[in-house]
C-alpha cells in the first residue's frame, strides 16, 4: 500500500506558523510518527510552495501511489489547476485541512478541490492525516 502525502504552501512552516491555528508540531515530526504507526504503508511526502510543482506531484502520484492525502493549503481557494489534476488521476485523493476552514474567513469558503476529492477532513488538526490514512487503508 503506497500513500503519497502532498502539502501546499507554508505548510513547511508548521510548528512556528500561527501555532494557535495550526499547532506546535512540525510536519516532519508528525510524518515520522505516521510512518512508525503504519509500517505496512509505504509513504512518500512532498511539500511545495509552488502551484505547478503540486500539479506535477499529483500527476506523478497518480501513477505511483494507491492513495493520496492532499492539503493544498491556500491553493485550495484559488487553484483550478489543482482541482483539474485531481480529476485527471485515478487514485483516491483525500483533502485534509488542519484548521476548520468553514469557521474561518469568507475567502476560505471558496474551494476548487473538495468537489474533486473523495472526501474532506477539516478542523481535526494533524490527526486529520491519520484519519485519511485509516480511510485509504480501508478502501484501497
Ligand atoms: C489549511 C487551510 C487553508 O485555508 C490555509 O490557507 C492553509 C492551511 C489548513 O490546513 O488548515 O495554509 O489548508
Amino acid at each position: 500500500m503506497k500513500i503519497a502525502i502532498i502539502n501546499g504552501p507554508n505548510l513547511n512552516l508548521l510548528g512556528t506558523r500561527e501555532p494557535e491555528v495550526y499547532g506546535s508540531a512540525t510536519f516532519e515530526q508528525y510524518f515520522q510518527q505516521l510512518q512508525q504507526q503504519y509500517p505496512q504503508v509505504s509513504f512518500t511526502y512532498f511539500q511545495s510552495n509552488i502551484e505547478g510543482e503540486l500539479v506535477t506531484a499529483l500527476q506523478q502520484a497518480g501513477t505511483a501511489a494507491d492513495g493520496i492525502i492532499l492539503n493544498p493549503a491556500a491553493y485550495t481557494h484559488t487553484s483550478v489547476a489543482i482541482g483539474d489534476a485531481i480529476a485527471a488521476i485515478q487514485p483516491p485523493v483525500v483533502e485534509v485541512h488542519i484548521s476548520n476552514v468553514h469557521a474561518r474567513e469568507s475567502f476560505r469558503q471558496v474551494n476548487y478541490v473538495s468537489a474533486k476529492a473523495v472526501g474532506t477532513i477539516t478542523g481535526l488538526g494533524l490527526r486529520g492525516y491519520q484519519l485519511a490514512v485509516e480511510y485509504l487503508l480501508g478502501r484501497v
